[in-house]
């Protein structure tokens, strides 16, 4: 079987990248824990500087897988997904991303908690929830409509509006986008390499002081949106839209 999440270590560099392609690079519950244990070792590890999370130069990720959610729904916040999301919160490294396509649901919903985002222009993201019968995740409630006022962050949230690579960028919820998905890898790869060259004292506590802010308020919102969600994913709402793409195929 091939290694659904390839761990790669250059210099200070850590990548983590997404490998799943049959399924779009769909997160399984295997696939959050190991991305949570890379997390949390590189946070640890004093040689490590940095953390690169990419999927392909085709494929980011098609968000949660549909069928785990159907047949081991989480039950609380001490499951896999939130141990992912928690160790991103808690990463004091920087943590790039590279989006190429698809980025759907937590693929989008983590993009909020990296500190450098590279995306490819046609990429597209997007954050059906309520079309799913279920609601926003990790922050995401609070954080998009900061960004981007209530009235855009309504038509992400509550239409389930996708939006390109393109936008993303000029929203803020990307740092640059790139012509495509090639360029954006390596672009994020460059800018990722960097941090090999600056202090890394310095990076943390910056990084630290620029998350502190709003720390707790986001942990309370993590927590009230966890609890929703879950409760969500046993409803009839629910269930019957993630049943209908399962059958779809
Ligand atoms: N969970 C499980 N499997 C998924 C998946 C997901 N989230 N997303 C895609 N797949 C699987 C498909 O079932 C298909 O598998 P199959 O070949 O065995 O039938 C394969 O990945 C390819 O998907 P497909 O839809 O044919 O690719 P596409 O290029 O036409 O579309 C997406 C890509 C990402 C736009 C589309 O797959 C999609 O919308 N997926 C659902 C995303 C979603 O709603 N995620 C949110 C969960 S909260």
């Amino acid at each position: 079987m091939t290694d659904a999440i390839l761990q790669q270590r250059d210099g200070g560099l850590l990548t983590l990248q997404l490998n799943r392609p049959d399924k779009k690079n769909a997160l399984t519950r295997a696939m959050y824990t190991r991305l949570a244990e890379a997390l949390e070792q590189a946070d640890a590890d004093p040689q490590i500087n940095a953390v690169l999370i990419q999927g392909s130069s085709e494929c980011f990720t098609a968000g949660n897988d549909i069928g785990d959610f159907l047949d081991q729904p989480p039950s609380d916040l001490d499951t896999p997904p939130f141990h992912f999301m928690k160790s991103l919160l808690n990463c004091r490294k920087p943590v790039i991303a590279a989006v190429a396509g698809a980025a759907v649901g937590i693929g989008t919903t983590l993009l909020l908690h990296c500190d450098l985002v590279y995306v490819s222009r046609d990429a597209h993201l997007r954050m059906p929830f309520v079309n799913l019968g279920l609601c926003p995740e990790f922050g995401s409630s609070l954080i998009l409509p900061r960004l981007l006022g209530h009235a855009k962050a309504a038509e992400l949230l509550l239409l389930g509006e996708g939006f390109t690579g393109e936008q993303a960028a000029a929203w803020g919820i990307a740092t640059e986008a790139l012509s495509s998905g090639e360029a954006t890898l390596a672009k994020a790869r460059q800018i990722a390499e960097r941090f090999d060259t600056l202090a890394p004292g310095a990076v943390q506590i910056t990084k630290q002081l620029m998350k502190s802010v709003d720390r707790e308020q986001l942990r309370q919102v993590i927590e009230e949106e966890g609890a929703l969600f879950t409760q969500r994913l046993r409803s009839p709402e629910a269930i019957a839209a993630l049943s209908g793409f399962v059958t779809r195929r």
